[in-house]
C-alpha cells in the first residue's frame, strides 16, 4: 500500500486476534515512530513496551475501568446507564485486549523553556509524541496489524504507571493498543472540507 492508501483504509481497531505480536515487527513499528518530526529538535520521549501477559491483563483490566471514568464522570453528559454496561460486556469480552500495548511517556524533568513557557513546552512534547502515534498507527496498519490510540489512561496515570514502571518523573501521553484485527475495519466518515476549512 502507498502512504495514501494507507491513510485512507485506517480505522481503529479495539478486537484483536490473540496472535502474538512479533517483537521484529513491534520494532520496526518504533522505529517509524521516532522518524516523526520532533519538537525543539529534542527527543523527550520514553516508550514502554507490554507484551508480556501478566503486565497485558493488568492494563486490560485498568482500561476498563478507565474507560468507565470516561464514560460516566469525565464527559458532561455522561453516557446513558445501557450504553455503559453494554461497553463493559463488550469489554469483559475481550474488547481493548490487545497483544502488544506501546505506553508514549513524555520527559518534563528538565524544562528547556523558561517558567512563562513551560505550558507550552509540555504540549510540544504531548504533540511530539501524538506524531510518532501517528507514524507507529499507520506503519502498523501498513504490515496488517490494527490499532487504537487510547487516552482514558490519562485520567488514572498512577494507576497505569503503578504497571508500567516508566522512568521516574516522566508523564503517561497516550497507550497504543496493537494486534491482528479480527474483522476488517471501516474507516469512519469526517466532515467534509466545506465545513471545516477557510482559504484566506
Ligand atoms: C488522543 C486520542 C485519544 C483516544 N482515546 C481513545 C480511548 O481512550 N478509547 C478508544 O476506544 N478510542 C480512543 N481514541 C480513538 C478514537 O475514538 C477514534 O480515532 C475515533 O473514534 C475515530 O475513529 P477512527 O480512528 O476509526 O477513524 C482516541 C483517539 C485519539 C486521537
Amino acid at each position: 500500500m502507498d502512504v495514501k492508501e494507507v491513510i485512507f483504509s485506517r480505522a481503529s481497531v479495539r478486537v484483536f486476534r490473540p496472535d502474538p505480536l512479533p517483537v521484529d515487527v513491534v520494532n520496526e513499528v518504533l522505529e517509524a515512530g521516532v522518524r516523526a518530526p520532533i519538537a525543539g529538535g529534542v527527543e523527550k520521549w520514553f516508550f514502554v513496551v507490554v507484551m508480556s501477559e501478566g503486565k497485558r491483563r493488568k492494563i486490560h483490566e485498568l482500561l476498563k475501568e478507565g474507560h468507565v471514568i470516561y464514560a460516566t464522570k469525565v464527559l458532561k453528559e455522561p453516557y446513558p446507564e445501557r450504553s455503559v454496561r453494554k461497553w463493559v460486556q463488550s469489554m469483559e469480552a475481550g474488547m481493548y485486549y490487545a497483544p502488544a500495548y506501546i505506553a508514549g511517556y513524555i520527559d518534563m524533568r528538565e524544562p528547556r523553556h523558561r517558567e512563562e513557557y513551560v505550558d507550552e513546552e509540555r504540549i510540544f512534547l504531548h504533540q511530539t509524541i501524538a506524531t510518532a502515534f501517528q507514524n507507529m498507527i499507520l506503519t502498523a496498519w501498513s504490515l496488517g496489524i490494527g490499532s487504537v490510540w487510547l487516552g482514558v489512561p490519562l485520567f488514572m496515570k498512577e494507576e497505569f504507571n503503578k504497571v508500567l514502571e516508566p522512568p521516574e518523573g516522566l508523564e503517561l501521553a497516550g497507550i497504543l493498543a496493537l494486534g491482528y484485527p479480527t474483522d476488517k475495519p471501516k474507516p469512519k466518515p469526517r466532515k467534509t472540507l466545506e465545513q471545516i476549512v477557510k482559504y484566506i
